[in-house]
């Protein structure tokens, strides 16, 4: 374990927006695609990383209802990440024990990559270390009205009575259900908002926006980003 950890409190959920792929590439006069092929390699990394530290959940936000509205160049590179890439990502997960689960609306992408992930999602299902969760098509909005669909149809059975509707209920109708909510958003390149990830989720995390581009984030900067968060004081609404 690294020693700059030493007596640091590990995240039990750590989610990420990875944000600047394009920025990394327009700075070094490369199509945008190059930046997601190095924002996936910063995430193998990162995945084996936390991994090591002990963290117990990852989420990445990688592609959002509304990144359909890109270059039809640009949807079709980062499809074909998606196709090609879940290999690689079967070899980390398996390598570091790592189970992953997909959060998002999967029914839009083609067949080959919902296999794809059903694949990868069903080979690590009895991994016991680190859960890494992928948001893909993924838009909190769009998980609450499907979420409210279901649980509409199930009050429609008789499955419960109004009153009976509590939070921890619509929490079981979200795709994170089982899922702890995250401890520590980081959304990396400066940005700060929120872009539709996890609104319902996210209501008591700590943020951080670091400037550093998806592409170059490394451990140092996953090590700052848990030092930082041991200088937060969460209260979720109470006092010490
Ligand atoms: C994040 O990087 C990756 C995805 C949204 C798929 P961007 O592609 O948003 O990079 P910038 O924001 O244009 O630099
Ligand atoms: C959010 O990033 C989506 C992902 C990181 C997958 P964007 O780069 O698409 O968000 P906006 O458009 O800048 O808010
Ligand atoms: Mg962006």
């Amino acid at each position: 374990m690294d020693e700059r950890l030493n007596g640091l409190v590990i995240p039990r959920h750590i989610s990420v927006i990875l944000d600047g792929n394009g920025r990394w590439a327009k700075k070094r006069g490369l199509p945008r695609k190059s930046g997601h092929i190095e924002g996936c390699k910063a995430l193998e990394q990162i995945l084996e990383d936390a991994a090591r530290m002990g963290v117990g959940y990852f989420s990445v936000y990688a592609f959002s209802t509304e990144n359909w509205k890109r270059s039809e160049d640009e949807v079709t590179a980062l499809m074909n990440l998606f196709r090609y890439y879940g290999k690689k990502l079967l070899k980390v997960a398996t390598a570091n024990n790592i189970r992953v689960l997909m959060i998002g609306d999967k029914s839009r992408f083609a067949k080959d990559i919902i296999e794809s992930i059903e694949r990868l999602i069903d080979s690590t299902k009895d991994n016991t270390g680190m859960t890494f969760i992928m948001a893909a098509n993924y838009g909190s909005r769009d998980e609450i009205v499907r979420g409210t669909k279901k649980l509409l149809e199930d009050y429609k059975a008789g499955k419960f009575e109004i009153d009976e509707l509590s939070e921890d209920m619509i929490s079981s109708y979200l795709d994170t259900a089982g899922i702890p909510d995250p401890d520590l958003l980081i959304r990396t390149s400066g940005e700060q908002r929120l872009s539709n990830f996890l609104l319902w989720q996210l209501a008591y995390s700590e943020f951080y926006f670091p400037e550093v581009l998806w592409p170059d984030f490394n451990k140092d900067e996953l090590i700052k980003a848990i030092q930082q968060y041991n200088k937060r004081d969460r209260r979720f609404g109470g006092v010490k």
